[in-house]
């Protein structure tokens, strides 16, 4: 199959991109990125599989950007600002590269795809899809977090079938090794404090190729499900040679 990973140079693209290597089922990569996406130190031989895609303008798609996203069978969606940036920039830049670009990523790619196509969008499980409610942490942000998982579904059921989403739910994703104390102050607080879920890096990470290549359990995951799902799923990935 051939999957596209939009925000292929992020943190959980990178570990994606890494597994998907090593996934016999998975026979051709699109990195696609606002910058060039190199394979991961510790690929193996299958990199060869791996292609950057850079795009320029995540709101107008080039003709030439959008050749190389033709034929795809599934997308899995990284693109957005994370909560630890998002004090970084103007909000409405937030909106934009977390709303628009991803609406515009589904409205460009997957009438460009197999049918059906899959697109998995990594979400978070802070957020809030009532737009008429007034959340108490990070309220724009979680606001605007739910009208993506909106959009997105809204689009899957639109499509009479031609394309199946799926949203993943992370609350923390933790690197291999992270404990809560290494994890830094701010998820030690949110695991103790406000009960916030987490979720492996490397089974969010198998479960999506999962779901991209084997088909959609539901269309949205939490961390218990990703654990469960995505423990089987790395367990069975051939090491990297
Ligand atoms: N990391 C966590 O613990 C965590 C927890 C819960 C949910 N999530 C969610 O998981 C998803 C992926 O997170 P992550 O930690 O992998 O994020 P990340 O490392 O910040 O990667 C984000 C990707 O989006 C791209 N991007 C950001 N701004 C852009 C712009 N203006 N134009 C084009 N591309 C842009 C980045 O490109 P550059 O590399 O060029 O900046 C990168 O490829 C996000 O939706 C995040 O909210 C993450």
């Amino acid at each position: 199959m051939k999957l596209i990973i939009a925000g292929s140079t992020g943190f959980v693209a990178t570990e994606i991109i890494r597994q998907a290597i090593s996934n016999p089922a998975v026979t051709s990569i699109i990195a696609l990125s606002r910058r060039e996406t190199t394979p991961p130190p510790n690929a193996g031989a299958d990199a060869s599989k791996l292609k950057s895609v850079v795009c320029n303008d995540f709101s107008n798609y080039s003709e030439d950007v959008k050749k190389e996203l033709a034929g795809a069978d599934a997308c899995i969606w990284t693109i957005a600002v994370g909560i630890s940036k998002v004090k970084t920039m103007p909000f409405e830049e937030v909106r934009k590269i977390c709303l628009d670009y991803t609406v515009t990523g589904l409205e460009t790619i997957c009438p460009l795809g197999s049918k059906p196509f899959r697109f998995l969008y990594i979400s978070g499980s802070n957020t809030t899809r009532d737009q008429t409610k007034k959340p108490l942490f990070m309220p724009d942000y979680s606001l605007v977090r739910g009208e993506v998982e909106n959009r997105v579904l809204a689009y899957a059921k639109e499509s009479n079938g031609a394309v199946v989403s799926c949203l993943a739910k992370p609350g923390l994703i933790k690197r291999p090794g992270q404990t809560a104390i290494s994890g830094g102050i701010f998820p030690a607080i949110a695991r103790a404090v406000l009960g916030v879920p987490s979720v492996e890096l490397i089974h969010i990470s198998a479960t999506l190729i999962d779901q991209a290549v084997n088909g959609i359990e539901k269309d949205a995951l939490l961390c218990d499900d990703m654990t469960r799902i995505g423990s089987k799923a790395f367990a069975n990935l051939k090491p990297s040679s």
